[in-house]
């Protein structure tokens, strides 16, 4: 079983792919920490030292690699992997990995990522205000390719197992 979960940073996509691998019984990973394990370096130092152009390409090349390695998983992406370099045709090319769009509202994410904004270097600097327009215009930029998932699920105001309950009715 191959599933991939994707959507905006503080949409959740962690949280729920660790508990719907357990449910499934098939292991869990996060592109990131593929990303930080690989690198021998956290995202924002990833960010900061070599810039986010270099994270594109080597997110892109360590998706392909991790698609290409592994045989049954779930495996959430980074927010903005879906949008880049052809991710999405990659992993859509890929017909037997199931994806699926965790959607979240714009309030929705502005209160998730206020609370943890340190770790996410494209918001880090970010004043309350002025995040929730950050937000808005990105989200509106990235939909396009987060809407090609084959399934998703609204994820506002659902706890965890509800969510991971939604998800596994539209695997069957
Ligand atoms: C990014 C989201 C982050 C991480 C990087 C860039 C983005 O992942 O990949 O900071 O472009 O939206 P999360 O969605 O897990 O925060």
């Amino acid at each position: 079983m191959k599933i991939i979960l994707l959507g905006y940073m503080g949409s959740g996509k962690t949280t729920i792919g660790k508990q719907l691998s357990k449910k499934l019984f098939v292991p869990f990973f996060d592109l990131d920490h593929y990303i930080e394990s690989r690198e021998g370096a956290s995202i924002s130092d990833i960010f900061k030292e070599k810039g986010e152009i270099y994270f594109r390409k080597i997110e892109h090349l360590y998706l392909k690699e991790f698609l290409s390695e592994k045989d049954s998983y779930v495996l959430s992406l980074g927010g903005g992997t879906p949008c880049y370099a052809g991710n999405m045709d990659v992993i859509l090319s890929n017909t037997n990995v199931t994806s699926c769009y965790l959607q979240a509202s714009i309030p929705t994410l502005k209160e998730r990522i206020s609370k943890n904004k340190t770790k996410r270097p494209l918001v880090a600097s970010l004043s309350e205000e002025k995040l929730t327009e950050f937000i808005a215009k990105h989200l509106f930029e990235r939909r396009s390719y987060y809407e090609q998932a084959q399934h998703s699920v609204i994820v506002d105001k659902k706890d965890i197992d509800t969510v991971v309950a939604e998800i596994r009715i539209l695997l069957h």
